[in-house]
């Protein structure tokens, strides 16, 4: 009888809280995405984020290494096996510079405690909720959008992303069409996820920043859909500070107030990872 050791063709794990990388998707020079093995204890609420990294190069005076360490939301549902993550490329950003070149079966660090606002938890019920992203702010709703709790929550789901570009979009199209077509939630999904993408820099179908499609009343126009209000709304936003904060405004402007975990209202916001 022949014995095989478990051990022998184990990964050998050589950083502290690694995890193999399982597939890489380049959508443009400088988006990525990347899915990773999942911790078997990992727990996460959809929209939550996790702090991952790699090892930075050795101290030249001390050789010692440390890890860079950077928030990334997660981009995949709490019932996927793995976990994914999608990241801009920033040439010289001490993360991303080298995490775009991670290939399957290199190991990223991971730590596993997710935390987050963007979380059904923090909002009060309501029949309506916009997700709103610019560029990779997309990542929590590519979560959010996955899970079936968003659409046992609420009758109508609206994705709002803007990007500069339309190549830009290619990652949250994609993940859209998928899902109606999807084995597990794609019933679920069908005729209660409103897709609007706009892009500000070049011509596409639709065009324009969130903002102002929301101050302009045309989202609501185009999708035959009544005003924001604070009786039935309930938003999620994640982009850039600027963006951030003059959506907020608009928000406001509509009567919803911001809540967190542990005063659930009736929108909430995260920065998008940069850098
Ligand atoms: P714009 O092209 O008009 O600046 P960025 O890559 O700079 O983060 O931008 C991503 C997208 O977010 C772009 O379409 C950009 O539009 C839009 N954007 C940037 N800042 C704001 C803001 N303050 N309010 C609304 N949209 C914004």
């Amino acid at each position: 009888m022949t014995f095989v050791s478990d051990t022998a063709t184990a990964p050998v794990k050589t950083l502290p809280d690694a995890q193999t990388v399982t597939e890489v998707k380049h959508w443009t020079d400088s988006l990525f995405s990347f899915r990773v093995a999942r911790p078997q204890s990992l727990r996460f609420r959809s929209g939550e984020f996790v702090m991952i990294g790699l090892m930075g190069d050795p101290d030249p005076k001390t050789g010692k290494q440390k890890p860079i360490m950077r928030a990334y939301s997660i981009a995949s549902p709490n019932w996927d096996e793995e976990l994914e993550f999608y990241s801009i490329k920033v040439p010289d950003g001490p993360l991303t510079s080298r995490l775009q070149h991670i290939q399957p079966g290199d190991e990223i660090i991971l730590r596993p405690k997710p935390v987050g606002t963007l979380v059904h938890d923090a909002l009060l019920p309501g029949k309506r909720v916009w997700f709103l992203a610019t560029g990779t702010g997309i990542a929590p709703f590519a979560s959010l959008m996955r899970d079936p709790e968003t659409y046992e929550k609420f009758d109508e789901v609206i994705m709002m992303h803007t990007c500069r570009t339309v190549e830009e979009l290619t990652y949250g199209k994609e993940l859209v069409d998928n899902l109606i077509n999807d084995e597990l939630i794609g019933e679920m999904v069908e005729g209660k996820l409103k897709y609007y993408a706009t892009t500000t820099r070049e011509p596409f179908e639709r065009t324009g920043r969130i903002t102002e499609n929301l101050k302009s009343g045309k989202v609501f126009e185009d999708l035959g859909l009544a005003p924001m209000n604070p009786d039935t709304d309930r938003a999620m936003v994640c982009g850039s500070l600027a963006f951030n904060k003059d959506v907020m405004e608009v928000l406001e402007s509509y009567g919803l107030n911001e809540g967190a975990n542990s005063e659930p209202r009736e929108y909430v916001v995260e920065k998008a990872f940069v850098g």
